[in-house]
């Protein structure tokens, strides 16, 4: 039985805490969070859970094995590095540091203390993603040319991060697992509509070598929210509505080919519109399979799917949009 402690209960911790109470082969012993409130509602919530105000508690805690971190970004590479040191496997929320040079430090201690540390990212673990991955592995879209991902809703405005760090984590580590390449460049635009100067509203394109274009639109200002995922392959289209309940993924037998007519340098374009097919997805919790995974590679000693090394990628594409929004929306190249 591996014993956990969880570190900041506070939107997304207590969905943390449900599902890790449900994984077999583990106990959650120890709950802290900094706001006494929070700790009264897990106890509520779960009276069989210690709580603490004091991350030390957990960190110094000799029983505890792993730690899941549901802090704010600003503070996961103190609390994650403190963890390691002491000898804690670790779960850390996304995204995994404030830079590439922390996700990167807490990746050699963490080799060096040979501990599993891994990235919530739920989205990996999600049936649909996975149904996804295996379409496109087995080339059933073709060459892929696009990604379009709309994720929009009046969401909570964030005090230490901007749009791009809260809600573009999902899109890109999608994009780290989903296709085999870096990208070739990068490039963000944004605005921020507040006196703290973070955007509100964010574009983020990336573009690859082989000619896919990545295109990811975040927003905290939409009255609507949708979470809409377009990959498009030379063959195939697959249209990912991640709020659909029953039929997220439909699968577009759509396309058109393109012939130039040289001499009159006119392009013909013949379309083909072919069935949608709607596979079965199964309705399980990707949050539970994440933490499952988490215990899984503790005890195996093998690297999750939301490993360390997507953890870092998506922080540099992150950073490197960052510096983009800072410079009128240079293209950068991603090195
Ligand atoms: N995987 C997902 O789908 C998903 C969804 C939402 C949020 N998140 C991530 O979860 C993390 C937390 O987000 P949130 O929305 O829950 O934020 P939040 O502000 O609602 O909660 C954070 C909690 O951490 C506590 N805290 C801060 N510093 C602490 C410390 N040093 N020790 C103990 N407690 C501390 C705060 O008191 C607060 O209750 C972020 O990294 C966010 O990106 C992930």
């Amino acid at each position: 039985m591996i014993k956990i402690g969880i570190i900041g209960y506070g939107y997304w911790g207590p969905n943390l805490l449900r599902n890790f109470f449900s994984v077999n082969g583990c106990s959650v012993i120890k709950v802290c969070d900094l706001r006494k409130k929070r700790l009264e509602l897990a106890k509520k919530q779960f009276p069989s859970v210690g709580i603490t105000l004091q991350a030390g508690e957990i960190i110094n805690n000799d029983e505890i094995e792993a730690v899941v971190i549901a802090t704010p970004v600003s503070s996961h590479y103190s609390l994650a590095r403190r963890c390691l040191l002491a000898d804690k496997h670790v779960l850390v929320e996304k995204p995994m540091a404030k830079s590439s040079r922390e996700a990167s430090a807490l990746i050699s201690l963490a080799r060096k203390k040979e501990k599993i540390l891994m990235v919530d990212y739920t989205f990996l673990y999600s049936l649909a993603v996975r149904k996804i991955k295996k379409l496109i592995d087995r080339n059933e879209l073709g060459k892929i040319q696009y990604f379009d991902s709309t994720r929009i809703n009046l969401g909570l405005f964030q005090s230490d991060i901007n749009v791009l760090w809260d809600l573009a984590p999902h899109d890109i580590s999608m994009l780290c697992h989903l296709i085999h390449e870096n990208p070739r460049s990068i490039q963000a635009t944004g605005i921020s509509h507040t006196v703290n100067k973070l955007e509100n509203i964010a574009y983020l394109t990336l573009k690859y070598k082989s000619g896919i274009i990545a295109h990811i639109s975040c927003s905290w200002s939409s009255p609507v929210k949708i979470r809409m995922t377009l990959i498009g392959g030379d063959k195939k289209i697959i249209r990912y509505d991640d709020l659909e309940p029953t039929e997220k993924i439909k699968i577009y037998d759509t396309g058109y080919n393109i012939r130039s007519e040289e001499k009159k340098r006119k392009l013909l374009v013949s379309y083909r519109v072919g069935d949608i097919y709607i596979p079965k997805i199964d309705n399980q919790e990707p949050l539970k399979e994440m933490a499952e995974d988490f215990i899984k590679s503790i005890k195996s000693h093998n690297e999750p799917i939301a490993n360390c090394k997507i953890g870092l990628k998506v922080v540099k594409i992150l950073e490197i949009a960052q510096r983009s929004l800072k410079s009128k929306s240079k293209e950068i190249p991603y090195q």
